[in-house]
């Protein structure tokens, strides 16, 4: 494993680990405790780690109450499977665009088995932002452990383009970074 990943990992815990274009992961870096995400909040077969699993399940149920569908569209990937997605969007776009949207193996959140991209039970994805389910996980999902991960003008921070559908589970830090409207990125620095 990269030093600097122990380095981080060693100093803040495992729920505030950071993989970006800087710190990576290895390539057999397979996460413990993956478990499935319900099928009543995913779209197919996701896994995370296991406290992502519950705190995303009760923020998804809590949402209910509010007639919000929050759907979990992926979890973790491999290095493999975020190879392979690279590799694709590079038939697509040039390389210096693909990297403002997608990580490089080894540099994906995703690897890590914190992360999820979410959608409704109507809208995909790339629609999340126009939903009335992202107004309410933009303000609610830092109760449960969540930040949005690339948010809208820190692009030259975390490196990628604003991503609405992407949260990362972070745990109780996730207060702190959403009240001060900070990245993950700058609250490891303060
Ligand atoms: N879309 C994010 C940056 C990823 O590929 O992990
Ligand atoms: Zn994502």
């Amino acid at each position: 494993m990269n030093k600097l990943f122990i380095y981080a990992l060693d100093l803040l815990g495992d729920m505030m680990i950071i993989v970006n274009k800087k710190y990576k992961l290895s390539k057999n870096y397979i996460p413990n405790n993956l478990v499935k995400i319900s099928d009543k909040f995913s779209n197919k077969e996701i896994y995370v780690i296991d406290v992502v699993k519950n705190n995303f399940e009760k923020m998804c149920s809590d949402a209910l109450n509010y007639n919000l569908y929050i759907i979990a569209m992926s979890g973790y990937r491999s290095y493999e499977y975020q190879e392979n997605l690279y590799n694709k969007y590079l038939k697509i776009d040039k390389p210096e665009v693909v990297d403002t949207y997608s990580a490089k193996p080894g540099h994906s959140e995703h690897q890590t088995g914190l992360a999820i991209d979410v959608c409704t039970n109507t809208k995909d994805y790339i629609e999340f932002i126009d939903t009335e389910e992202y107004k309410w996980v933009k303000d609610n999902c830092y109760k449960y452990g969540f930040i949005i991960r690339y948010p809208k003008g820190k692009e030259n921070i975390t490196g990628y383009k604003f991503e609405p559908w992407h949260i990362r589970y972070i745990g109780d830090k996730a207060k702190y970074i959403y009240k001060n409207n900070i990245t993950l990125e700058e609250y490891l620095k303060k």
